[in-house]
């Protein structure tokens, strides 16, 4: 992860030290100096493996969600929602996020594009209401000044509603289009810079809209989707550079769901972190893609005991199960352990069940490495 460091403003504190308007004037900070691991550290991104949209006009659909056990619930304002009823969905999400409880789930809503009437008043009003949402997830996302348009309305309607918040509210913000996928590195950057940067709130992932995007670049949507390899590969790459989470494209084939089961590994073969889902029976094979397999988080944590064994040796690079190991590898075997931990696959570090030991040849991934108590 990048080695940057965010300065943190938050509400309260001393006296906010940019040009703001006017109600930011009395804007406070409290922590200048807080690194972006302290700050990952008190406000941890929780796991986002799938993120299941509904039409947020439909209090059936939100009723559903709420014994889904999926990592995120998005109540959604923009494309599921019919031009008529933008207003009547932003008065049923308010009252949603209220009135339903959405267990172990994160609750995102996702506003309407934003510079637009319909996305100010739908910020006005979620962040008025009686209780927030977790996440908002910002469609079409494509350009730092309209990021910043975005910051200064959150932060002013957080300032209304309680100028000592110190909490925090993810943003996931969505490519999709050719524009905002080359402004990319811009835009990430700007969550971190002291100029642009919200005090409540923190840029947490990137959501490829594949749909979106083959429209604005006049590609036509194929099963492989390889029309979107790169702009999918380039939201992961950007996604990393910046310590945040990578959600890949929807798969619109409600019955077909082997083909949901491989793009889901493809994804996360990729190096995506989760994908954005539109039904309930799309959510356990997403899930389950973007969690490791007993068998990697076996072969994980034998490999990350191998390591450390060679590294008391004074060995840098060995081999294990035939493979040369480095590491590089002992990097993405510890990418396993933690999204296994981060999702209740596997106990703490000091807890671990035991862990494998160096095999000496065996190719079957499959069966795993041979097992020892530690
Ligand atoms: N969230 C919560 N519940 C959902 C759901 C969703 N996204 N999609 C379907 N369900 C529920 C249905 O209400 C139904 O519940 P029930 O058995 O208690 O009656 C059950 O799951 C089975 O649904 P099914 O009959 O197979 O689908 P449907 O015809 O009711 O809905 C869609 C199909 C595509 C209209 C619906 O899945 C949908 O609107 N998805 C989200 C679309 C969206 O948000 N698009 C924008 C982002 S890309
Ligand atoms: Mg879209």
């Amino acid at each position: 992860m990048a080695m940057l460091s965010r300065s943190v403003l938050r509400l309260t504190g001393v006296l906010a030290q940019r040009a703001q308007p006017a109600f930011a004037v009395a804007k406070r900070m409290v922590t200048t100096d807080l690194s972006l691991e302290d700050e990952k550290a008190q406000f941890p991104s929780p796991p986002r493996r799938a993120l299941l949209y509904l039409p947020g006009d439909s209090e059936k659909f939100t009723k559903k969600a709420l014994d889904l056990d999926v990592d995120v619930v998005c109540l959604d304002l923009e494309d599921a929602v019919a031009a008529n009823q933008k207003e009547a969905a932003r008065v049923q999400v308010v009252e949603s996020l209220a009135k339903f409880d959405f267990g172990r789930s994160e609750v995102a809503v996702r506003i309407n594009p934003l510079m637009t009437d319909l996305c100010a008043s739908d910020i006005e009003a979620i962040l008025s209401g009686p209780a927030l949402p977790q996440a908002i997830v910002v469609p079409k996302v494509e350009t730092v000044t309209q990021l910043k348009w975005f910051f200064d309305k959150v932060d002013e309607c957080m300032y209304e509603r309680d100028p000592d918040f110190d909490g925090i509210i993810f943003m996931l913000a969505q490519v999709e289009s050719a524009l905002g996928l080359l402004n990319l590195r811009s835009i990430c950057e700007a969550d971190m810079d002291s100029e642009t940067e919200s005090m409540v709130m923190r840029l947490d992932g990137l959501i490829i809209g594949g749909d979106d995007f083959a429209a604005d670049i006049g590609a036509t949507r194929t099963r492989s989707a390889k029309e979107l390899l790169f702009a999918r590969q380039s939201v992961v790459v950007h996604a990393k550079a910046y310590g945040l989470q990578a959600i890949d494209i929807v798969n619109i084939r409600l019955k077909e769901l082997d083909h949901l089961e491989d793009e889901s590994n493809e994804g996360a073969i990729m190096g995506f972190t989760g994908k954005q889902i539109i039904h309930p029976d799309q959510i356990d094979p997403v899930q389950e893609a973007f969690a490791p397999s007993e068998a990697k988080i076996a072969e994980a944590l034998a490999m990350e005991a191998a390591f450390e064994a060679h590294l008391e040796s004074g060995t840098g690079a060995f081999t294990f199960n035939n493979m040369m190991m480095d590491m590089p590898t002992l990097i993405m075997s510890q990418n396993t352990l933690k999204d296994a931990r981060a999702v209740g696959l596997l106990g703490p570090k000091e807890e671990s069940a035991p862990v494998a030991e160096e095999d000496d040849g065996d190719d079957d991934e499959s069966a795993g490495p041979e097992k020892k108590d530690n």
